[in-house]
């Protein structure tokens, strides 16, 4: 599984995920070093691992408690997701995210 992944300075990482691993994006946003907190990890309550979809029509659609979370952020886009709510999946193949968190 292959994505890109965009740091806040718009510098794009071609990130290569073996497709039999049982993860989501958060935890390898996280072991790739992007400052991805993860702090809730991954119950969808922390919102530390906020990202941008710029690319991906595929994915998974988010849950009533993803949405709710996001919604208490203070700046949200169309493509905004909460990236431990995204299974890494052949599904996720060529998604191209930006991570917003610092
Ligand atoms: Fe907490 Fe994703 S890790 S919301």
């Amino acid at each position: 599984i292959n994505i890109f992944v965009e740091d806040k300075s718009g510098n794009r990482q071609h990130i290569e995920i073996p497709t039999d691993i049982n993860l989501n994006l958060m935890e390898v946003l996280k072991a790739s070093e992007y400052p991805v907190l993860g702090t809730c990890g991954g119950m969808a309550l922390c919102a530390t691992c906020h990202v941008e979809v710029l690319e991906g029509d595929n994915l998974n659609p988010p849950q009533d408690q993803e949405l709710d979370m996001l919604d208490t952020l203070p700046a949200i886009t169309s493509g905004s997701r909460l990236a431990c709510q995204i299974p890494v999946r052949e599904n996720i193949n060529g998604i191209v995210v930006k991570v917003l968190t610092e």
